[in-house]
């Protein structure tokens, strides 16, 4: 906060765009986080790595933009200053005989967890789900980390099964890695669960 307050010249004064003296004094501030849930576009992806952390899934996220431009699937993102801090995925096809749309590869970006994104992210999702007449938001949780069921559990997911296999993917450099999977799978019927959140608002403006 100091740096910015001296950015400002507003030392002396008690306020300004960038803080008050006491927020210097005392090193804490509270500071506006404007985000924005929107469809992901093409020039998202390379920052969806996260500075390398995902490099690794290029493959991954790149077919999950296909998906979304296929109208197979979607690809939301949790936007703040300009940088993809969260990201969602549906996948329509998978198991549309079933009703099912599954959504995956839920995640925030780690400073900015705890702060209400992942919620946010799940019901864009879920409206989406339900705009498109889908019975069930299907999800999986692999069963080493079952510290997240809470999350999905207050959000009106039960379990309804479990899944095992196992998925393949290029690393960029070619290298072909093969995931085990694990995972309690959950689901929300949308119907009578969206109900609620019709009309509240939040439409996902397609650029
Ligand atoms: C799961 C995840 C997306 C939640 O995002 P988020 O922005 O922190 O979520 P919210 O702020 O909306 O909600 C956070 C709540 O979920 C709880 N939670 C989420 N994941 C948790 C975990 N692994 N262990 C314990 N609690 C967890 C938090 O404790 C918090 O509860 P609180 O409000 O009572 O403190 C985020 O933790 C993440 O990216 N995790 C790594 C990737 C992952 O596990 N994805 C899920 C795959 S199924």
């Amino acid at each position: 906060m100091a740096t910015a307050n001296r950015r400002t010249g507003t030392s002396g004064t008690g306020g300004g765009r960038y803080g008050t003296e006491a927020e210097e004094e005392d090193g804490h501030a509270t500071i506006p986080l404007p985000v924005t849930i929107r469809p992901a576009r093409p020039d998202d992806l390379p920052k969806l790595e996260w500075f390398g952390l995902h490099t690794p899934h290029r493959e991954i996220l790149a077919g999950a933009f296909r998906l979304q431009e296929r109208g197979d699937g979607a690809m939301i993102l949790a936007e703040v200053n300009g940088f993809p801090v969260g990201q969602i995925c549906i996948d329509f096809l998978r198991k549309r005989p079933s009703g099912r749309a599954t959504l995956w590869a839920l995640r925030v970006f780690q400073p900015f967890r705890k702060l209400g994104l992942g919620v946010r992210l799940v019901r864009a999702a879920e409206r989406l789900v339900l705009q498109r007449g889908v019975p069930f938001a299907e999800l999986g949780v692999d069963r080493d980390n079952a510290g997240v069921l809470p999350f999905y559990e207050r959000l009106g997911y039960e379990h309804c099964g479990r899944e095992r296999g196992q998925f393949l993917y290029h690393t960029p450099e070619g290298r072909l890695v093969r995931v085990a999977i694990d995972q309690w799978l959950l689901h929300k019927r949308m119907a009578e669960a969206a109900k609620p959140d019709i009309g509240r608002g939040l439409r996902l403006a397609a650029e």
